[in-house]
């Protein structure tokens, strides 16, 4: 059926893709006739995952961080299926679970957010362009976060460069549209996986995991829905797909409506 294949004979790379939302994405991918390289820092459970995935899914290790990597992933997914029509930058970290204030603000704790979240972002772009471009095709996804959108919602390495991802993109997509590349971004809502829920524990030490997930889950706005994993796989596999073809230097916000409102807040009496 036409849905169960609308990637097929893609191929994509996925940074983060061991875990959260990169794994389930590689998932998505996979169903949709897309052969997959998951590319990660974790190479225990980016060996494993690829296994579970399937025979074609690959991992390959990545730190986002060191840009010779980051180009040796590209290159490495280029030798082996001879294409790539699928960049996903989505790696990403928060950096520590209860940051100073700004007026204490460790700047070379900064610069490690920095430099995985938006450096590393900036070199997955760069080294997919350099095989896209020549291929007059490709779609890029970057993964940024409502965080990115209001402030306030984590702490400030971590804000400030998701807030800088819809930037880059715009800035790429306009030199990328000349040579038929697509590029986007996704903001998701606060989402169970591993890395939201190990950064609640540090704010409900005594919670099972279960009661974690379920905290995350009540932030949410829109009744009787909450935000998951294959949420953003979805939206990835749309934006990858040929289905938006003509969408480029768009910021798809996942959030169930959390960013579009702030209600008025009247004294009860
Ligand atoms: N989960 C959420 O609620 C949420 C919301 C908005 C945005 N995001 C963003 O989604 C992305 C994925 O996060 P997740 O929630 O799936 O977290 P996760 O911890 O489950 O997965 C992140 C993956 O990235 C890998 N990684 C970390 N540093 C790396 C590096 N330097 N190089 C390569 N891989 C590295 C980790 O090993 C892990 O496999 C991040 O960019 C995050 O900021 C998450």
């Amino acid at each position: 059926m036409w849905w169960e294949s609308r990637l097929e004979g893609k191929v994509a790379l996925i940074t983060g893709g061991a875990s959260g939302l990169g794994r389930a994405t590689a998932s998505e991918f996979l169903q949709h006739g897309a052969r997959v390289v998951i590319a990660d820092i974790d190479s225990q459970l980016g060996r494993q995952v690829a296994k579970w995935l399937g025979p074609e899914a690959h991992f390959i290790e990545c730190d986002v961080g060191v840009e010779s990597q980051v180009a040796e992933a590209v290159d490495m997914t280029v030798a082996r299926h001879g294409r790539l029509d699928i960049m996903y930058n989505n790696a990403g970290i928060t950096g520590p679970v209860f940051p100073p204030g700004i007026a204490d603000l460790d700047l070379d704790e900064f610069d490690r957010v920095m430099r995985i979240n938006v450096r590393g972002m900036i070199a997955g772009i760069k080294h997919a362009a350099r095989v896209m471009i020549p291929a007059l095709s490709g779609s890029i996804l970057c993964t940024a976060s409502i965080s990115g959108l209001m402030g306030g919602l984590g702490p400030h390495p971590y804000t400030i460069s998701k807030f800088t991802i819809p930037g880059i993109v715009k800035s790429v997509a306009t030199e990328l549209c000349k040579h038929g590349v697509r590029i986007n971004c996704i903001s998701p809502c606060p989402i169970p996986t591993p890395m939201v829920v190990s950064q609640f524990s540090g704010f409900f030490p005594d919670a099972t995991q279960d009661r974690i997930m379920e905290i995350v889950h009540e932030l949410g706005e829109l009744k009787g829905s909450m935000c998951e994993e294959v949420d953003v796989a979805k939206a990835a596999l749309y934006l990858a797909s040929n289905e938006a073809k003509y969408i480029t230097g768009h910021n798809l916000v996942v959030d169930g409506g959390f960013t579009c409102f702030k209600n008025l807040q009247f004294p009860s009496s």
